[in-house]
């Protein structure tokens, strides 16, 4: 097996699949599958952390201080140290270390004054922590579809644009870029705050700009399966002082502690008249990120190697379509994620599994994916599947024809070629298994009912 840190990520070639042949009979069939070894993902403990992060984690453990707002000043504390790389990071004047990334964008909502039972905008295509922190905000999720890649779809929100609508919450779903300078754009435009949800782009640019400095602020996780990952926690980012001041005292920093996070001058507010949340971080998670945010441009670099020549090995592969970013490498590469548009992406998933790749179809109905709007049963007056799918058809269309795949950054380039091999290899016998089916609903087929 080779190395994570061997280049170049140029294609290489493979033997041809072809599916007269026995060894190209599918494993769902009693074929060798494509590989015997289990499918790295982050869940499975592949984790990136080395022992110089235990070591930081052990450090802080053993000063006793756990607690970020003690007698020491914030530029000695974890993490406010943690707080300071990560403005210099992001290039952001302000970051703000939480416990969780929907801490992070509840706080960004409320921080953005956003009024109580506000409509938020957001994607129908995110994991459920996307609408549950709209309305640990107080608000309301408002769903746009997504387009064929999956992005938000900029023209169905100004074609649907209710005023009621406080904020536009756009995700970076599966570490794809929306188009977060046209949402910032049209945000301006309408007069509410963009607030990115960047929790699956940690460290992703788009044009040269990192994902979650787009709008009012961005927030991210550093839950288990993240760029940074401490098993739990998050933290937001922004050039707002104001939004800052008040995201800070809503976290929980009482009693004239909001003001260790100004040391150049007074912070803007005094924080009485918030209520405090206490969704604050501790030193130890913050000690352990800090070492890992050494090492994160690496995994950065083993994230778009590795997407980037899955990509360009299957490109050609008619019968998928793969995402298109919204500008060349505007991607995390966390996950190889393609549509089967007229086949059965369900059966594809599970042939793709038996061949040892874990593989997921998103909108499959035997499988409760909290990443398909249908599943946030919370967020309707309705139990009525369909009529529920009806709401957003086209998002509901590519959902039910994507397949999901994990592209953790410990892949080796033998691991991305079993991918390519599977997929090519399920690919080739899709057609004879299962013809063309049909076609998703045309867009706004039905009306949309949200609370
Ligand atoms: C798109 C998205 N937003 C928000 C979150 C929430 O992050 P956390 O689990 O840290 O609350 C997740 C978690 O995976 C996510 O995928």
């Amino acid at each position: 097996m080779k190395g994570n840190d061997e280049a170049p990520a140029q294609p290489r070639p493979l033997p041809a699949t072809r599916h007269d042949r026995p060894e190209d009979r599918l494993a769902l069939h009693g074929g060798a599958p494509v590989r015997r070894t289990p499918w790295p993902t982050y869940d499975k403990g592949a984790v990136f952390v080395h022992p110089e992060d235990e070591e930081a984690a052990c450090r802080a453990v053993r000063s006793h201080l756990y607690f970020r707002y003690d007698h020491r000043p914030q530029h000695e504390t974890e993490c406010g140290r943690f707080e300071d790389e990560l403005c210099r990071f992001f290039g952001t004047r302000h970051a703000l270390a939480v416990s969780s990334g929907t801490a992070a964008l509840a706080l960004a909502i409320m921080a953005a004054r956003v009024p109580p039972g506000s409509l938020v905008a957001c994607p129908g295509f995110t994991f459920v922590a996307t609408p549950s922190a709209i309305v640990m905000a107080g608000c309301r999720p408002f769903l746009v579809e997504v387009d064929q890649d999956l992005r938000m779809d900029i023209d169905d929100l100004r074609r649907r644009w209710d005023p009621r609508i406080g904020a536009i919450l756009v995700v970076h779903m599966r570490g794809f870029a929306a188009d977060a300078e046209a949402l910032a754009r049209f945000a301006t435009e309408m007069g509410v705050p963009l607030i990115e949800d960047a929790v699956p782009a940690l460290g992703a640019e788009l044009n040269g700009r990192k994902l979650g400095t787009f709008g009012a602020a961005g927030a991210f996780s550093t839950q288990s399966d993240k760029a940074l990952n401490c098993g739990e926690g998050g933290f937001l980012v922004t050039d707002d002082r104001e939004l800052f001041a008040r995201a800070v005292a809503l976290s929980g920093a009482y009693e004239g502690r909001l003001r260790r996070h100004f040391p150049d001058g007074e912070p803007p507010l005094t924080g009485l008249d918030l209520p405090l949340l206490s969704l604050r971080m501790d030193e130890i998670r913050a000690a352990l990120l800090r070492a890992e945010l050494t090492r994160l441009p690496e995994r950065l670099r083993l994230f778009h190697r590795n997407y980037g020549y899955v990509a360009a090995a299957l490109a050609d592969l008619p019968g998928i379509a793969i995402r298109q970013p919204v500008a060349p490498g505007a991607y995390l590469g966390e996950a190889f994620v393609f549509r089967v548009p007229s086949g059965d992406a369900g059966w594809f998933a599970r042939a793709l599994c038996r061949e040892g790749v874990d593989a997921r179809n998103i909108g499959a109905d035997d499988d409760l994916n909290v990443r398909a709007f249908w599943n946030w049963r919370f967020v309707y007056d309705t139990d009525d599947l369909d009529e529920i799918r009806a709401m957003l058809p086209r998002t509901a269309g590519y959902l039910r024809e994507a397949v999901d795949v994990p592209l953790s950054s410990n892949l080796t380039l033998d691991d991305c070629d079993d991918l390519v091999r599977a997929v090519r290899k399920v690919a080739a016998a899709a057609p004879a298994e299962h013809p063309v089916t049909a076609a998703p609903a045309p867009a706004g087929s039905a009306e949309p009912v949200r609370r």
